[in-house]
Formats: C-alpha cells, structure tokens, sequence
C-alpha cells in the first residue's frame, strides 16, 4: 500500500543528523517544509519533501499512490508518550475529593491510599477486565494523535499481579494499533505486607521479580519511585544496578516531591531516562546533562497535584534533553490528553512551542530507546504520521483543551480519519 500525504501548510519533520536526542537549541528546529508531502510505502516513509520535488523524484510510486490532501493542515509525526502507568484497576476520584480539601498526596499514600489503593484493586481484577478497559484507554490516545505509549507495572507490587499487567500490555502490544513499550516497576511503593521490613522487598524485587522479568522478556525497562518514605536512593541503586545486569535498562522517578538527589543517581547509574524532577537540585541537572540523561518532565502531575513544575527552561538551557509525557495513571495525573500537557509546558515551565514538539515526539522517543525508528519523519523511519486540524503549529497550543487530530497514519495505515477512529467506523457498518 502506497500513502502520499500533499498540501501541508506546514509538514514539521524534525528531521536531523544527530542519533540521539535533541539539547539546547536542537530542540527549537523543527524542519518544516511549507506545502510538504510525505510519501509512505508499506509501514515506512520514503521520503518528505516538496509536492513538486516528491511528484518528480517518485512518478511510479505517485501514480499508485492513495493520495491524501492535507490542505490547511500541519502533518508531523506521531506523538510518543514516554511515561504511562497505563493498566490499574479502579478509579480514585475519592481522593482527588480528598486533595481539595487539603490532603496531600503522600498523606493519603501514608493512610493506605494512592498507588496502595490501585494496587488492591489491580489484583483483584481480571486480566479480560484488566485488558479490555486499558484497550479503551489505547483507543482514547490514538484519537489524540499519540502512537507510542511506554506503560509501568507497578501496580501489583507481588508477582502475579506485576506479571498480570505485564501480560496485559504485551498482549496490547501486539493487537492494539498505538505501540506499547514496557516498564517493569516492581519498586513503585512498598506494599503494607512489607512495611516494617522494606528491605525484605527490595530482596524479592531483586532476586526474584527482575530475574523472572528478563527472563521472560516482559520488559525493556526497570524504574523505581526513589522518595522519601517510599525507596531511598540506596535501595533505588541495588534495584536499578540489578535491573541492569538482567538487561533492563533504568529509569527513575526522581524528586517529585522532595528532593532526595534522585537526579544525581540518574546520571550516576546511566539511566536512560530520569522522570517528574519536580525537585531536582541543580547539581543533579548538571549531572543529568554530562551525561546526557534524558528529563521525562510531566507538567500534568504537577498541576494535578497543584505543585510547582520542575524547571525545564533551566534544564534546556543547561544542556538536558527534555522530553515531556502524560504519566497518565488514575492518582497524580488522569489524563490522555498529551496536546494539553503540550499546553502546561508553555504556560508552567517556560518552554517554547517548538521545544515542546520536539520533547513531545523525537526525544520521547529517544526516552524510550526509540529514537532510530520513531519520533521524525523522514526516509526509513516508521510510517507513524499525524495530521491535525489546525493552520499552523503554533494553534496546537493556543486553541488549548481542545483535540485537533484529524488524521492518524500507524504503521502506513490509516486508523484515524476526520477524529474518528476507523475500528469503530467498521463496527457501526458491521
Ligand atoms: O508518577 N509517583 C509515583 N507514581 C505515579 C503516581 C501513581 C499513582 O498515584 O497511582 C506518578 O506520579
Ligand atoms: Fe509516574
């Protein structure tokens, strides 16, 4: 199947040289082509260009082409979310109630609630119930124009369940159209059985559940809630280091709420990737930026839980590539809606339209060991294209709350058409 997308008003391709993610002012040139077109064979891009330079360079594949007119629209590439909690079972809009009111996030951990809470109803779900609900979930970020999805465990905390959800988004994996990356996080909270005696976890952790985990190929990754009260960065270190060994690459969710040099070990362990960094210490950004970890930023948790964003103009300017998702999960941050989050990062931690696209599709990818294949439009990477109903990028922004997606292209093919999804078109035909 043969796809040329014409007409964009603006085709933002992203497109470079570098083959890691984008620092400084790399991460303001979006490589637009005016009235761009995209010629997609199969589930990978040919090339982007001009109308006229495509049309002269390809006759033979243009003239098999299925043609699509993006007149008035602006054409880049699908949008990668680099950090989801994404299966849990249950709901906990009780505590957003609770929040409000004045409770504080770790208050209601503390008390048994938060990630405690999702973790009993996640074992008690059904893998169909587990499968079905987070298939609706997929649904909802395609129609939002994001085509990639990392997704955590973490929510079991004891294996079966661990395994359960990592089973649920293998299985996604491979029957959804959005491509889900995993995460094992085994070390999100430690459960009330292990409370007097965390370190007995973190042995379980470390002898039993990454083992099982590489072994059974259900992760790429392996991340830990380093904070005060949940692991502290020596026991973050002996899981992370471990996870390593075994394959997993690190990840880290570091100083959310208090700092605790989360964004120091980082750096210091070779993570991939360290997330939230509400708190970091500009020590630790230094770090980060030597050693070119990426910032997972993600402005939504900080305005759900009415916290300061970290400071992601600093970590620009200071030489930290920074990628910016949802952390989509039902206590800190209830949303898909990647474009809003987009939005927050202007408006909370001073980046620029153009920085946020970049941290929103090419160094996500790069945040997810994706970067080579995702995250740019240009010649042999995956067919991943979104087209949004807007006249410039600039709109995206500033028509903020709303969803401009229009067309979604995955893997060369169309799944989204004029917003809807085209799974769903079929079931009203059927
Ligand atoms: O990224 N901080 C830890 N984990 C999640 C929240 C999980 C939850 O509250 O269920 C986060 O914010
Ligand atoms: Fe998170």
């Amino acid at each position: 199947m043969i796809l040329l997308i014409e007409n964009a008003n603006q085709l933002i391709t992203l497109q470079g040289t570098m083959k890691k993610a984008r620092t400084k002012e790399e991460m303001s040139n979006l490589q637009i082509i005016d009235n761009g077109s995209v010629l997609i064979s199969g589930d990978l891009i040919i090339a982007t260009g001009t109308k006229a330079s495509l049309r002269a360079h390809y006759p033979d594949l243009v003239s098999q082409a299925n043609i699509i007119d993006a007149s008035g629209k602006v054409v880049m590439p699908g949008l990668v979310d680099a950090h989801t909690h994404l299966v849990f079972g249950g709901t906990r809009e009780n505590e957003f109630q609770m929040r409000l009111n004045g409770a504080t996030y770790m208050d209601i951990m503390n008390a048994g609630g938060g990630i405690h809470a999702t973790t009993k109803k996640t074992r008690e779900a059904s893998f169909e119930h587990l499968y079905e609900k987070t298939y609706e979930h997929l649904n909802d970020f395609l129609k939002h124009g994001i085509t990639t999805v990392e997704s955590k465990s973490g929510y079991g905390l004891d294996w079966s369940t661990e395994e359960k959800q990592l089973q649920v988004a293998k299985k996604l994996q491979e029957n959804h159209e959005v491509d889900v990356v995993s995460t094992f996080m085994g070390a999100h909270a430690v459960p009330a059985e292990y409370k007097n005696n965390p370190d007995a976890f973190v042995d379980i952790i470390i002898n039993e559940m990454i083992p099982k985990v590489a072994e059974g190929n259900l992760a790429e990754f392996n991340d830990v809630f380093c904070e005060k009260g949940v692991f502290t960065p020596e026991q973050s270190r002996k899981i992370l280091l471990a996870g390593k060994e075994h394959g997993l690459i690190p990840k880290i969710h570091a100083d959310e709420i208090e700092p605790y040099e989360g964004a120091e070990l980082a750096a210091e362990v070779g993570a991939i990737s360290a997330e939230h960094l509400l708190v970091a210490s500009d020590k630790g950004i230094r770090d980060m930026a030597e050693a070119g970890t990426v910032a997972v930023l993600l402005p939504g948790t900080a305005f759900f839980l009415k916290a300061d964003s970290a400071r992601g103009r600093l970590m620009i300017d200071e030489g930290v590539p920074v990628a910016i998702s949802t952390d989509f999960n039902p206590g800190s941050s209830p949303t898909i809606s990647l474009p809003f989050i987009m939005n927050l990062a202007c408006m909370n931690m001073g980046m620029t339209m153009e920085e946020v696209l970049t941290a929103t599709t090419i160094n996500a990818a790069y945040a997810i060991n994706r970067g080579h294949e995702i995250g740019s439009l240009e010649e042999g990477k995956k067919a991943d294209v979104l087209i949004l109903d807007v006249a410039n990028y600039q709109q995206l922004q500033y028509f903020y709350g709303m969803n401009h997606t229009h067309t979604v292209i995955k893997n060369g093919r169309v799944v989204v058409e004029n917003g809807v999804l085209c799974s769903e078109l079929q079931n009203v035909t059927d």
